[in-house]
């Protein structure tokens, strides 16, 4: 268990090498120079009085409560701004002190509607603690004078109240606003007795810019600013630590509970990842968890046209045994696999992939990676040795240029964003390769110096014509590369990227980028200082998508960019866990830790410690059962955690291999589309029921720990565990942290790591064994992973799919901050206030040229299929080219999307989809085809519910 309220020194850390000693009320203080007197006193466990100061903001010195005496100086400065000088004596409990402070209370108090016992803060008020600790007795002015209290209080977010009533005009949300979350969404309007906090201009909070992260709501040390959660519930009474279940960025939280009920979820200041700072979903998106769509009954059906039968879990699981060993003896041991989820822990997966290889007796586990990050695996590899990222989310901190390339972190993690834009506020240089004008094109004081609006499909003429310059214009590092790469292999690649075929000039009109742009976007790449790229799937979910991540490893390599703190290359990851199914052995051809089972020793050490005989032979890839169910060879899926129905390309194909199975189980929290085709469903568990690890796009290993029973009586590896038994596998776990132990003896990454230890250190980033006891935040600093960095030519190959006079716009998807991925969880929550329906964005031109307006429906049309959604012109997007997300079903985006995909790892080309667009007015045959799929799902669960 947590402590519900972290220490609050006043003001933030100051590193220096310089230290400084003074005297606080008699106690010698010895402080790092530059840290204000507040904090030093903190240290030393002497709290000074305050109110607009806070150790997540910088001081700002208006509330005058933290006023002290020193020695040798006249009158009484605040503590919050004044630095710690050596020498000093200083005084902070004095009579007169404390009579300056009872005054400063009085006139606070005498403005505040005093409604302490029934105020929703009450018992976690800076406030009132206050007033108790200058000892206010009594307001001399009285209450009759001019107030606020009749203030009318803003209820527009769904998430949190706005009552100005209470407010004291500290400014510590308008900073938190500014310095933590970096939105300016927020500002002090008016002066003296009219100052209060306005959002946008005299906009409420739901309509401004706000991106409801809640840093403001934390920091406010009243109730001014309260969540509706803590409303409606009352204050908490413990809180346990643990980790959001959304996005890469994996953000440590306090889960603030009241009995087993959530109450808020608060980000937790030691958190390595976030430092304190969240993001909607992760702060206020958990509602999910409970909400009434939530399955708790293990169910079986015959055929996918029966109703639903609710089962113990002792019968769904031996009917699911059956159907398998039923199917594996009719079709062979490798008619059946399965898909591990990146939403589970790393106990989970593992359970999975050890179940299909020990259980099964085949390869035929893949992950959710396929369709992401599966290209960042191979390329990384390749190139450096690692399938991972190279740095920590802290080392943008230290960066010079910052190249963000298919990637919207201020909506796909937003809390790296922020600390981005931090970097970027203090003077880094920014440059974005990216179709659409993301958020970070230009922002409250972030502007990129350069936005390379590339075509979809061109990014590796980009790398290529970028990394040329770099070779032509005396820009290479080649100390570096003499020093740490494979000589033959670098001389191959140079002599590649100098052809005049790769230069800016004769690849700017294929790229859609103007060559000068692209030279200067090398240049300052090249010359800048520390460059570090940061890249998401709009790199990764191309037909080349391995060859790009390939190309920014090289370009990387070529100017020494890898290595040390503030460069690298770094894949922000999609999902919560998608680095961790990886690391544990999710891919048809690796074992954990990346070693491929082809390999017999590695094999036989983990024959050893199962006790079976494995496959030697790689398993099929997602799509190879996809196709191979089509074709009638593959006959059983276990799903764990993921919506394939919904996520994955070429819907049409995707269902017609659902449809064709003999045994589909669905493992998850809500009947998701895929369970449109399942015989089996086992519910899952919610993250906060869950007890295990995350490990975030910075290999870092996160504990999440259970605020509450499994709601369906059951953790999610005791499922895959008992399933196993059932095939006749003894799979024997007690405990996930016995998981973790097996893990740690088999995953050489991972040797030091267990629970307990976790438990001591926090988090920590792999590998972690004994030659990194304490982690590895920065990859490659000694050489690499593979000994030598290994250049690898990348040609440019187009893509296939080609514009033609029936397909003469570009369609490309991305995400939105209010939803995540498939939506399951958000569409389940008031972030569908935000955003509730997939919006076609198009060029004013390509939408004039068709008769389209503002908010008209339209069709859009590949050679793959069609559907409905309603269009919204947008200045984001170029002339030909239209963006949409994926997170609503009945859209069904993925009917759209291409069977093509990257030539090494399968991943789809889900950014690249030639189609038409059409103005409308009726849904597409999917649609109404869908709407009678569910409807007959929802008949179902009807039918199923107990009688009376
Ligand atoms: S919720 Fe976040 S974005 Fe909105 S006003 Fe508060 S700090 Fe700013
Ligand atoms: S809303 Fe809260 S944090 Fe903001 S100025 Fe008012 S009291 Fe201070
Ligand atoms: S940034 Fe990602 S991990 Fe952090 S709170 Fe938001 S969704 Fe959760
Ligand atoms: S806490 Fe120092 S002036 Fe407010």
């Amino acid at each position: 268990m947590t402590v519900i309220k972290e220490k609050d020194f006043g003001t933030p850390e100051r590193q220096s090498d310089v230290m400084v000693t003074l005297k606080i009320d008699g106690q010698t203080v010895t402080v790092p120079e530059g840290t204000s007197i507040m904090r030093a006193a903190a240290d030393v466990d002497i709290a000074i009085p305050k109110l607009c100061a806070t150790d997540m903001l910088e001081s700002f010195g208006s509330c005058r409560m933290c006023l002290v005496e020193v020695e040798g100086q006249r009158g009484t400065p605040s503590s919050c701004t004044l630095p710690a000088a050596e020498g000093m004596v200083v005084s902070t409990q004095t009579e007169r002190l404390a009579k300056l402070r009872r005054g400063v209370m009085e006139l606070y108090i005498s403005d505040h509607p005093l409604d302490c016992l029934t105020c929703a803060a009450n018992g976690d008020c800076e406030l009132q603690d206050m007033a108790g600790v200058v000892g206010l007795r009594d307001v001399r002015y009285g209450y009759e004078g001019e107030s606020h209290l009749d203030a009318v209080k803003d209820e527009s977010n769904p998430y949190f109240t706005y009552d100005p009533s209470k407010c004291i005009v500290c400014s510590r949300c308008v900073r938190a606003c500014d310095e933590v979350q970096g939105t300016f969404a927020i500002t002090i309007a008016g002066r003296g007795f009219e100052s209060r906090v306005n959002a946008g201009i005299n906009e409420d909070f739901f309509d401004s810019e706000c991106v409801s992260c809640g840093a403001c709501v934390q920091a406010c040390p009243t109730a001014t600013l309260t969540e509706t959660a803590i409303v409606d519930h009352g204050q908490p009474d413990h809180s346990v630590l643990t980790t959001c279940a959304y996005c890469g960025v994996g953000c440590s939280f306090k889960a603030e509970m009241k009995g087993d009920q959530v109450v808020r979820m608060v980000p937790y200041k030691d958190g390595g990842a976030n430092h304190g700072h969240s993001c909607v979903k992760g702060r206020f998106a958990w509602g999910y968890a409970t909400h009434k769509d939530r399955i708790t009954s293990p169910m079986i059906r015959d055929k996918i046209t029966d109703p639903w039968r609710e089962v113990s879990w002792e019968e769904a699981i031996d009917f699911a045994a059956d159907r398998l060993k039923t199917i594996q003896q009719k079709y062979g041991r490798k008619s059946i696999g399965g898909i591990t989820s990146s939403r589970c822990t790393n106990e989970e997966v593992w359970a999975v992939q050890k179940l299909i290889r020990a259980g099964f007796g085949n390869n035929n586990v893949d992950t959710c990676a396929r369709v992401c990050h599966s290209p960042t695996g191979y390329g990384l590899k390749q190139t450096l040795g690692t399938s991972a990222g190279t740095q920590n989310f802290d080392s943008v901190m230290e960066a010079d240029v910052i190249v963000v390339i298919g990637a919207n972190p201020t909506d796909a993690h937003p809390v790296f964003a922020s600390q981005m834009k931090r970097r970027l506020r203090q003077g880094a240089k920014l440059i974005i390769a990216d179709p659409r004008q993301i958020d970070l094109v230009r922002s409250p004081h972030v502007e990129a110096d350069l936005h390379l609006p590339l075509l979809p499909g061109t990014n590796v003429a980009l790398i290529n014509a970028m990394s040329h310059v770099i070779a032509t214009e005396g820009l290479l590092d080649e100390d570096y590369i003499r020093e740490r790469c494979e000589i033959d292999a670098y001389e191959d690649w140079l002599q590649f990227i100098k052809d005049p075929q790769n230069s800016p000039e004769a690849l700017a009109a294929t790229i859609g980028v103007p060559a000068e742009d692209i030279r200067a976007a090398a240049r300052l790449y090249g010359t800048g200082g520390n460059a570090a790229i940061y890249y998401g799937l709009g790199v990764t979910e191309h037909s080349q998508g391995s060859t790009m991540v390939i190309g920014m490893a090289n370009l990387a390599m070529a100017t020494g960019n890898i290595g040390r703190v503030g460069v690298g290359v770094n894949p922000l990851r999609g999902q919560n866990n998608v680095q961790g199914s990886c690391d544990m052995g999710s891919f048809p051809h690796e074992l954990p830790d990346y070693r491929p089972v082809s390999d017999d020793d590695v094999r036989g050490t983990f024959e050893n410690h199962w006790g079976v005989t494995l496959d030697g032979e790689p398993g099929f890839r997602i799509p190879n059962m996809f196709n191979e169910a089509v074709a009638g060879g593959f006959k059983a899926m276990y799903v764990q955690g993921e919506d394939v129905a919904q996520s994955d390309p070429d819907t049409q194909h995707v269902e017609a291999a659902l449809k064709n199975l003999d045994c589909l189980i669905v493992q998850d929290l809500f009947l998701n589309e895929t369970a449109r085709f399942a015989h089996v469903f086992f519910p899952g568990t919610s993250f906060l029921e869950k007890d295990g690890t995350f490990i975030n796009a910075e290999r870092r290993i996160n504990r999440v720990r259970p605020v509450m029973e499994p709601k369906q009586g059951k953790e999610e590896w005791r499922i895959t565990q008992d399933l196993a038994q059932a095939m006749g596998y003894p799979m024997s776990y007690h405990s996930a942290a016995e998981i973790m132990d097996e893990i740690a003896t088999l995953t050489p990454s991972f040797a030091n790591v267990s629970f307990g230890f976790l438990d001591e250190v926090g988090s920590v980033q792999w590998p972690c064994n004994d030659d990194a006891p304490l982690g590895t935040p920065t990859m490659h600093i000694d050489g690499f992973v593979r000994g030598k960095g290994l250049f690898i030519t990348t040609e440019f190959v187009p893509t296939q799919e080609q514009t033609n006079r029936k397909f003469p716009l570009i369609m490309t998807t991305g995400r939105i901050l209010a939803q995540y991925n498939v939506g399951a969880q958000t569409r389940r929550t008031a972030n569908s206030d935000w955003m509730h329906e997939d919006i076609l964005e198009i060029h004013a031109h390509d939408a004039e040229l068709r008769g389209i307006r503002d908010g008209d429906w339209v069709s859009i049309k590949s050679r793959k299929g069609e559907t409905t959604l309603r269009a919204q012109i947008s200045d984001r997007m170029q002339p030909g080219v239209v963006y949409t997300t994926f997170h609503i079903p009945e859209t069904g985006t993925n009917v759209i999307t291409t069977e093509l995909s990257d030539w090494a790892t399968d991943c789809p080309e889900y950014k690249v989809t030639a189609v038409q667009v059409a103005l409308t007015n009726h849904k597409s045959e999917w649609q109404e085809d869908y709407h009678d799929t569910i409807d007959i799902l929802r008949q179902v669960q009807v039918a199923a519910e107990p009688a009376e």
